[in-house]
């Protein structure tokens, strides 16, 4: 039986966190296959924010949400992630279900549009204090493209770094695989 791939282990384990009515964060929302879940799990009463740089990817993502008619529960914010403390509602903090990140570069955009190990570290520092007492914050990483070894080595140093009365950092990843699969750090708040 094949194991079940990074991307889908990202969703079970923010989907658990997610009740009705939560609030939850898609960190990159790239093509919005993430925030269109995360809008789903937290139904009509819940409120997703969902960041991205690129104007490409919040289009592509307002259009998602529309056709599946749940756009009205996202509010897409065209700006870094590292700016989460600029945008959010101050009564968000310790009352987010689940931050999700998905590293990397916009498949079918700008291949230089990556997301940095500077911002990414600031980012998850920000999505730590948004998560509530059993939030969960994932984040997908490739190692693959140019910057993704040394983003990967910056969130390894700073999940290593949390500290251990308070948050679990569990990775999850192929270990005799050569091709450099993408592998999952899955960060739960006590
Ligand atoms: C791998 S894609 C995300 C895929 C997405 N989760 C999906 O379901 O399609 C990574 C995204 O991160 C975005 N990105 C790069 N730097 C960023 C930053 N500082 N803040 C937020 N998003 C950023 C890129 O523009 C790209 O769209």
């Amino acid at each position: 039986m094949p194991l079940d791939p990074v991307l889908d282990v990202a969703k079970r384990l923010s989907g658990r966190a997610l009740d009705p009515g939560a609030i939850a964060v898609d960190a990159t929302v790239g093509n919005g296959h993430d925030t269109l879940f995360l809008a789903r799990a937290v139904g009509p009463s819940g409120r997703v924010y969902g960041f991205d740089v690129q104007e490409a990817a919040i289009d592509r993502t307002r259009q998602r949400l529309t056709t599946a008619g749940v756009a009205s529960r996202v509010t897409l914010i065209r700006d870094g992630h590292e700016t989460m403390d600029q945008h959010m509602p101050p009564e968000a903090r310790g009352r987010v279900a689940t931050v999700m990140f998905n590293l990397g570069y916009l498949p079918g955009g700008d291949k230089a549009r990556i997301t940095r190990p500077a911002t990414t570290v600031a980012a998850l520092d920000q999505a730590c204090r948004y998560l509530q007492p059993g939030g969960v914050i994932t984040v997908v990483q490739y190692v693959g493209h140019e910057g993704g070894a040394a983003e990967a080595q910056a969130v390894d140093e700073w999940s290593k770094a949390l500290d251990q009365t308070a948050y679990q950092a569990l990775m999850y990843r192929f270990i005799n695989q050569r091709n450099a699969p993408p592998r999952l750090l899955a960060i739960g708040r006590r």
